[in-house]
């Protein structure tokens, strides 16, 4: 049999972040192919957030390892990881302009 092509644009393995005792994330194994468009639902509070958060490189994950196109990003700072966010809330001065901001 063939061995299966690791085809994951996105790929979360094992990933668990821990604030002191909160566990916000816990184990988590998540492969996002290329191209696709995925939701993540759940009730506040469940870490969907910090599932992001861990992926853009705002946060830190405390275990698992974090791959795009097969590369671990784990240690790839925010800002060579060519990744972009649009945060849940306002992060923008509302007196400024766009490009001001
Ligand atoms: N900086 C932090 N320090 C301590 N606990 C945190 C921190 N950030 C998140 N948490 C906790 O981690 C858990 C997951 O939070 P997270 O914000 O990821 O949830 P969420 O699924 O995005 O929720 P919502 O639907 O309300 O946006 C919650 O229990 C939250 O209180
Ligand atoms: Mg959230």
């Amino acid at each position: 049999m063939k061995q299966e092509k690791d085809t994951a644009f996105v790929k979360f393995k094992g990933i668990e972040k821990r604030y002191g005792k909160v566990v916000a994330v816990k184990k988590m194994d998540l492969e996002i192919p290329e191209g696709s468009l995925v939701t993540l639902l759940g009730p506040s509070g469940c870490g969907k957030t910090t599932l992001l958060r861990m992926l853009a490189g705002l946060e830190e994950p405390t275990h698992g390892d974090i791959f795009v196109k097969g590369v671990r990003i784990n240690a790839t700072p925010i800002h060579k990881r060519n990744l972009g966010i649009i945060f849940q809330n306002y992060a923008l001065f509302p007196h400024k302009t766009i490009f001001d901001n």
